[in-house]
């Protein structure tokens, strides 16, 4: 029927708004017979949080899977790590993620061997453990942190020194906060890696009035630029409480939808198109169509480590 080559076709051809509706009816339909919730990180694409029960950042997500009290299945719509993190704290619950290969390199940088080993060198330093990270590292270390509660979290051990892993951007802003000496794990994100200074400059030249908020996985010379170093929960706070009309934004693309959408009143300017996370696109509407047909991709986390990584998680909550 199609001619190969190059030739123009102008013919009917069902609109993509026509095919993405009958996919969020199949979705809303699927999700009520399987009382299915989806969940959606901040940085999901903007169908994707359009569709979710619940958007948020990654400590957000985690109390709301931890709170979920009817549905049976949770759809995670974030990277394995978040859906992990869920699965752990609602072991009784089947905990869907749309693409296992949604990973996030930053949490591969660290693995429990290595970890360990660095363990035995600082015998007496508790470890912090961002989510960002596995469960099997998750278990080796006393408590996780997020961006949100990081600070708070280093605090809460009292501890002279503590090792903190993976990301040494997020480890060394705490650092500035804190007299605890942090030993740093090298680990880092390669989105927020790619924001730069100048990226920073240049949108302050165009948007004097705009208010800079930055993502404290960012290097500590945009951090340096930044009017609030905040988790993207912190972000969506900022922008709502914030007297300024206009704000730059230094995280991964996703973070504008929401803001955008919760301050129609409101500019908002990312601060490069290289801040994207290929894994977090990595979730669509289709996909989460199949999760739910299926019952697929179910997270599971090896009984060995699900205790100590759950504990550790849950001191975390305790102490936000
Ligand atoms: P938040 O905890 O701020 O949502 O960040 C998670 C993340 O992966 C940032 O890259
Ligand atoms: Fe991991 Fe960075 Fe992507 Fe967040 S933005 S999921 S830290 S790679």
């Amino acid at each position: 029927m199609f001619p190969h080559g190059k030739s123009v076709y102008n013919g009917g051809m069902p609109t993509p708004t026509d095919s993405t509706a009958q996919l969020i009816a199949d979705i809303n339909r699927l999700r009520e017979e399987r009382h299915a919730v989806i969940l959606a990180h901040n940085y999901q694409d903007p169908e994707v949080q359009d569709i979710a029960d619940y958007v948020g950042d990654s400590l957000e997500l985690s109390i709301k899977s931890a709170n979920l009290p009817e549905p049976e299945v949770i759809v995670f719509c974030g990277v394995d790590f978040m859906a992990e993190t869920a699965k752990l704290l609602a072991p009784e619950k089947l905990v869907l993620i749309p693409d296992p290969e949604a990973g996030c390199p930053m949490a591969d940088m660290v693995t429990p061997e290595a970890l360990r080993q660095l363990k035995a060198e600082h015998p007496v330093a508790p470890v912090v453990c961002y989510v960002n990270s596995s469960a099997a590292v998750k278990a080796e270390c006393d408590i996780t942190c997020t961006s949100a509660n990081a600070v708070q979290v280093v605090n809460s051990l009292q501890a002279d020194e503590v090792i903190f892993v993976p990301d040494q951007c997020l480890g060394a802003w705490v650092q500035r906060h804190i007299s605890t000496r942090m030993i740093l794990w090298p680990g880092f994100c390669p989105t927020h890696n790619l924001i730069l200074p100048d990226h920073i400059r240049s949108q302050r030249l165009a948007h004097p009035q705009a208010e800079v908020m930055v993502h404290p996985e960012c290097t500590a010379a945009v951090i340096d630029l930044a009017d609030h170093v905040v988790s993207t929960g912190g972000m969506v706070r900022v922008a709502r409480e914030s007297a300024a009309q206009e704000f730059i934004v230094a995280t991964e693309e996703g973070m504008l939808h929401r803001l955008r959408k919760e301050n129609p009143e409101k500019g908002f300017y990312h601060v490069a198109p290289v801040a994207m996370c290929p894994n977090m696109k990595k979730n669509t509407l289709e996909k989460i169509l199949w999760s739910l047909q299926d019952l697929h991709y179910a997270v599971e986390v090896p009984a060995e480590v699900a205790d100590r990584a759950r504990r550790a998680i849950q001191r975390m909550i305790s102490v936000s």
